[in-house]
């Protein structure tokens, strides 16, 4: 069996208990706690900014998932290494030197990923397959949780594979947006590495028993 990462999204989560929810995470099988960052620019919400992913590292025993959707990412890198991320994702559609922004990224100390939405196809990424470590696959369009999963993001993945065979073949392909227990078995046999899921996670009767299934589907 293909030991699949799960990533919770704490954007679904209670804020009003965040203490509480972070900490079942730490009691569950999650592989990551995936963090949502929105500047009301690259997508029509605004989140938090690291301050926060300080606080929520000094109790949050998982490594921090961080996904900027955010205009120029390169702004705040060294920010981002100092709260805690341990993989940082930038968006292709929000860096114009992205070469240079994966680079600083490394160099600051974190795992480099990036993200590419819907509209975006695979093969933007074709010249920065060697520098890239996880390429994260937006299946509804960023902003919002609980928005259905685009069944068009599941071709992309084994296209993702193809493309970044030659030059790396340990990159994480990680599937973001509307994945839950139903559809997530499709998702795995495409070939995703790690799996997103807010709602389906945190608006279930027993999140951690949810975590629990996606790690044994
Ligand atoms: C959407 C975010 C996702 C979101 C996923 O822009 O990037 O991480 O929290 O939520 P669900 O799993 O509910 O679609
Ligand atoms: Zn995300």
């Amino acid at each position: 069996m293909k030991n699949t990462r799960i990533a919770p999204s704490l954007l679904s989560a209670d804020f009003t208990k965040l203490a509480d929810e972070i900490e079942m995470i730490n009691q569950s099988d999650a592989d990551y706690l995936h963090l949502d960052i929105m500047d009301g620019l690259f997508v029509p919400n605004i989140t938090f900014g690291w301050p926060i992913i300080k606080q929520i590292n000094t109790i949050c025993q998982k490594p921090l998932d961080v996904h900027l959707m955010i205009e120029k990412p390169e702004r705040y890198i060294s920010e981002f290494a100092e709260a805690g991320a341990d993989i940082l994702t930038v968006h292709y559609e929000a860096s114009t030197h992205l070469h240079r922004t994966v680079a600083a990224i490394k160099e600051a100390g974190m795992k480099a990923g990036v993200a590419i939405n819907p509209h975006s196809p695979v093969s933007l990424l074709s010249e920065i397959t060697g520098d890239v470590d996880l390429v994260l696959i937006m299946s509804v369009n960023p902003g919002f949780g609980g928005q259905a999963f685009i069944v068009n993001s599941l071709k992309k993945i084994a296209e993702v594979r193809r493309i970044f065979s030659e030059n790396n073949d340990t990159v994480l392909i990680e599937v973001d947006g509307g994945v839950n227990l139903e559809n997530a078995s499709e998702i795995i046999e495409a070939g995703a590495d790690i799996l997103v899921a807010g709602n389906a996670v945190f608006k279930s009767a027993n999140p951690m028993e949810t975590i629990f299934q996606f790690k044994n589907l």
